[in-house]
């Protein structure tokens, strides 16, 4: 009997380490970061939503929040700050030891107003300056990099008109990484884009980031948004795009993931936001109320297997993978760009369960590609 039991004790190790990983960031611990986001706008989940949490911190390490540092809730008013917010998701990612993402200081969306108002160009630069060195102060130490600029590039890979552009010309950009890199040393700075598959708006990308190593700017990482769907991009062009950043040399990410599964309302661009109202409860664009079809859930396993063992091929140029969202009940596909769908773009469902494509990441053979 004893001896049964000395054996049993000898090879426990050995059983111990065969096991697999239940979760996700033990998954993929030795390839890059896996993330989520925790959000603040219509759903308060940091105050109500106890379930999004745990999720987070069991699967997660490392979190960006959703809307909580963007401009139009941490500085609302031309002299006014708010970081309650923020704090608690701060608070949340100490807690649990995980990466946490400043999400972000110069983006063109969720501007309020006044920024618009201020018309002499010296004040407007001071004024953006001043909002960098609030947020990077405020949270030096605990962010660990920050998003500087956000959405910069038109499709052709042109900068797009914003506020800024229009106030402070092209130099808008460098001025924004040399302010945060000035606030704070220590933070990553990265750049994050949406559609950087298409050759042009790549191009631009790169660009950005060549100009800034030229002029001696700090750039840390680049960031690839990945709202994408169950055919677009393709794998091949997903791969061009990580390979041609990684060659600027800065980090990739993989920054706001989520797949849709529903009609995308490509058709429609170019008509206002206030239009997409027509169309709610519309069933040619809102197809799965009543429940996923296995036949989709199947194509939604399969795209998430096969983007992650692209991601797995090339961990060695890719620091992190975030989701944007947990659970498909409070992503923002189901309110953009028409409100009150039902998508099913991430990997827990409305009812906080584990959806097939979950358990087919924690399936993925790595023993190969260690
Ligand atoms: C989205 C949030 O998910 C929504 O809750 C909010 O209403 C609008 O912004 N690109 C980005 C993100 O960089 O900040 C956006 O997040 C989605 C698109």
């Amino acid at each position: 009997m004893r001896n049964i039991f000395l054996l049993f004790f000898a090879y426990l190790p050995l059983v111990m380490c065969s096991q697999k990983p239940d979760n996700l960031k033990d998954k993929f611990a030795n390839y890059f970061l896996i993330g989520a986001t925790i959000n603040q706008e219509d759903y308060q989940i940091i105050d109500k939503d106890n379930k999004v949490l745990k999720i987070v911190s069991e699967d997660f390490n490392s979190v960006t929040p959703e809307n909580s540092m963007k401009w139009m809730h941490s500085h609302p008013e031309y002299s006014k700050f708010t970081f309650s917010n923020a704090q608690k998701i701060t608070d949340f990612a100490k807690e649990n030891d995980m990466f946490l993402l400043g999400h972000t200081l110069v983006w063109h969306n969720q501007v309020p107003e006044y920024v618009s108002d201020i018309k002499d160009k010296i004040k407007f630069d001071l004024h953006i300056k001043n909002h960098i060195f609030q947020l990077v102060t405020r949270f030096k130490g605990k962010v660990d990099m920050w998003d500087v600029v956000n959405e910069a590039l038109n499709d052709d890979g042109t900068l797009r008109e914003t506020v800024f552009l229009d106030m402070m010309g092209e130099s808008y950009i460098e001025k924004a990484f040399q302010y945060a890199n000035d606030f704070d040393p220590n933070v990553e700075l990265a750049y994050n884009d949406y559609n950087l598959y298409k050759p042009n708006k790549r191009a631009g990308a790169i660009r950005i980031i060549n100009s800034l190593k030229e002029k001696g700017i700090r750039i840390d990482a680049v960031g690839i948004q990945a709202h994408w769907d169950l055919h677009f991009p393709s794998i091949k062009e997903i791969e061009q795009t990580i390979i041609d950043l990684a060659e600027t040399g800065v980090d990739v990410m993989i920054t706001e993931l989520d797949i849709t599964v529903i009609p995308n309302p490509y058709e429609l661009a170019g008509i206002a936001r206030e239009e997409f109202k027509k169309f709610e409860g519309d069933k040619k664009w809102d197809p799965y109320q009543a429940g996923i079809p296995d036949n989709v859930q199947k194509k939604l396993t399969k795209r998430y297997r096969d983007i992650f063992e692209l991601f797995v091929k090339h961990h060695d140029k890719i620091s992190r993978v975030t989701f944007w969202g947990t659970t498909d009940k409070y992503t923002w596909r189901n309110q953009n760009p028409i409100n009150n769908r039902a998508d099913y773009p991430l990997l827990f469902d409305r009812e906080y369960n584990k959806k097939p494509a979950y358990y087919e990441l924690l399936d993925i053979d790595l023993s190969e590609k260690n």
